[in-house]
């Protein structure tokens, strides 16, 4: 897979998509994710990217010519499956989304910033609007971080283990059950003795009855589903 990631201010991508097993999913070959500057598509000398909004008020708006120029540079060498923009207004994102763009090849994603993006923006080159939670962030990137982030750990051999995939939070629309690891005793709390029992079916029964319990206190809105 490959994700191209649009933005005025690369450096807030640097660390979220340069550690840990996002950068190990890059350097293994299993995605390719390219950050570009939005400032390397102007043209006046103080690479601006942004504009007082026509009509008056608060806020600045993105341009249009420096995003059209780079979207349409990077449309030149390949198709994308979608273009994403990152915006509160846009579809609230969740794992079904996330396993959906699992499955494409190619992603560019937008980085809304400021007030806003000319709406023309959203005319005529975004497919697809992502919010990720009812909340206003500074700017689109850490949402760009936060659906990358989601979606390449989704990808073959990203993730050692298979199965643990399977077994997410809202992979099966519960959230996951509570997990142990050693010493069995610390502090005076014991690990439930059935976990230390060895019978995988037993296992596997208290963790759905914990899963299906924690889900139904904190999130009953999920097995409403
Ligand atoms: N930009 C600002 N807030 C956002 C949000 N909640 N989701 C996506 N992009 C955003």
């Amino acid at each position: 897979m490959r994700i191209d990631i649009v933005t005025g201010f690369p450096g807030l991508l640097e660390s979220p998509l340069g550690e840990s097993m996002i950068a190990r999913a890059r350097t293994s070959g299993a995605v390719d994710i390219v950050v570009h500057d939005l400032r390397d598509y102007t043209r006046d000398r103080h690479r601006t990217i942004d504009d007082t909004p026509y009509g008056g008020g608060a806020g600045m708006i993105l341009k249009p010519e420096p995003v059209f120029e780079c979207v349409e540079r990077l449309q030149a060498e390949r198709t994308y499956d979608e273009i994403i923009l990152t915006t509160p207004a846009g579809k609230v994102f969740n794992q079904e989304l996330a396993n959906g763009l699992s499955l494409k090849d190619n992603l560019l994603i937008l980085c809304g910033h400021y007030k806003g993006v000319d709406e023309r923006i959203r005319q005529a080159l975004v497919t697809l609007e992502i919010s990720i939670g009812d909340y206003v962030l500074t700017g689109g990137e850490l949402a760009a971080a936060v659906i990358t982030d989601a979606v390449v750990r989704l990808l073959p051999g990203v993730v050692g283990d298979g199965e643990s995939l399977l077994t997410d939070s809202f992979q099966d629309g519960l959230l996951d059950c509570p997990y142990y690891t050693r010493p069995p005793e610390y502090r005076g709390m014991k690990v439930p003795e059935v976990l230390l029992s060895g019978d995988h079916r037993k296992i596997e029964a208290w963790r759905m009855a914990e899963a299906e319990k924690r889900t139904r206190e904190r999130r009953p809105d999920l097995l409403a589903r």
